[in-house]
């Protein structure tokens, strides 16, 4: 146990990647990425029989993850552009709420992405974060925030990242007489470091860290893949990691610019698109008729270009009309190519599928 303590070490030299709201060594777990934190979060902290609020165009794989706990219910939450809808949620909080009598600390989980959504690319507003702690506070709800994108931010590199939900449950309330704590910011070296090293941390409540300290899984070895752990450690003492998290930023700034040139300049007028401020996509819209699915097919077909088609991101169906493009993965000239086949697909396509 004194273990896992001494693990979770390993991110207290992170201070500067947070800089305005610090992060605390006692509240840390860790993991071996966020999928893995959020399978830990849903085994461990959730009633089985409980409902998992996520929002309407949410992380594909998340989606499949959350579906693997088929005993509880699954909910969509509609978003708006600075965040989920409040007062739907509110209303679907009311209409699904029951008294968990399990143990579990939670009756219902809510997943979300809050910074960089993954995949339309918003950050929730301060209102809205806000609205969400008070909303969680009240009816005792989870919210797992998964942060993986918040260290990429692209608008002023020398400015602090957008802050994350977790800091606002500690920094109006927290830790005084009363607070229970209600957010877990569930982080990944995936994104900034590497995704095969399978590293992670959590931040949590003490009931949080207390109840996943005391879960067999974490038990048995300290924590979650402790070797790679260490090695990460080191490279964030010798500032190494920091070094990488600068040529990511700078790199993927000079990427997103790139596509969202492309983009402004050959995308059809019936469609749209708004250029995110960090993170890795950029979310188009098509008009309602057109079904993106079908349309990337097409663009593979006809153009050897592909993306991923709305619909995977959403347990309704109702993204059928929306797509998202990845600038990280490729350099700006391939982007630049690509990204003006992908807008000419678009012209023929929406000639060959023009509205009834
Ligand atoms: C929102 C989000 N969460 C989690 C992950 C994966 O994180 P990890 O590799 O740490 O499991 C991704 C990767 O695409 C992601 O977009």
């Amino acid at each position: 146990m004194d273990q896992l303590l001494e693990r979770r070490n390993f991110v207290k030299h992170s201070l500067r990647f947070y800089p305005r709201d610090i992060t605390a060594r006692s509240d840390l777990v860790q993991t071996s990425g966020a999928t893995n934190g959020l399978h830990l979060i849903l085994s461990t902290l959730v009633d089985l029989a409980g409902v998992i609020f996520v929002d309407e165009y949410t992380y594909m794989i998340a989606l499949e993850t959350i579906a693997q706990f088929n005993t509880m219910k699954i909910v969509p939450v509609p978003l708006d552009d600075d965040g989920p809808n409040v007062a739907a949620l509110q209303a679907l909080i009311d209409q699904h709420r029951f008294e968990a009598t399990n143990g579990k600390l939670f009756w219902g989980v809510y997943y979300t992405i809050p910074t960089f959504h993954n995949p339309t690319g918003i950050v929730f507003s301060a209102e809205k974060c806000q609205q969400l702690i008070k909303l969680a506070r009240e009816t005792d709800i989870l919210i797992a925030c998964d942060d993986v994108y918040n260290l990429l931010h692209y608008d002023d590199p020398s400015a602090p990242p957008p802050k994350r939900l977790f800091a606002y449950d500690i920094a109006d309330m927290g830790r005084l007489d009363g607070w229970r704590g209600n957010v877990i910011s569930n982080g990944s070296f995936s994104k900034i470091l590497s995704p095969g090293i399978r590293l992670g941390w959590m931040e949590c409540p003490p009931r949080c860290v207390e109840a996943l300290r005391n879960s067999g899984v974490l038990k048995s070895g300290g924590a979650a893949n402790n070797y790679t752990g260490g090695i990460v450690s080191t490279l964030i003492q010798m500032g190494l990691a920091q070094r990488q998290l600068e040529h990511y930023s700078t790199n993927y700034s000079l990427r997103l610019n790139a596509m969202a040139e492309m983009l402004e300049e050959h995308l059809p007028k019936e469609c749209s698109f708004r250029k995110p401020k960090g993170g890795y996509f950029v979310w188009i819209r098509f008009p309602a008729h057109v079904d993106c699915a079908e349309f990337n097919r097409y663009c593979l077909e006809k153009y050897s270009v592909s993306a991923i088609p709305g619909i995977r991101f959403s347990i309704t169906g109702k993204a059928r009309h929306f797509i998202r493009l990845t600038f990280a993965f490729h350099e700006p000239d391939y982007l630049r190519r690509s990204v003006r086949t992908f807008c000419e697909a678009a012209k023929d396509y929406l000639a060959i599928v023009a509205s009834p």
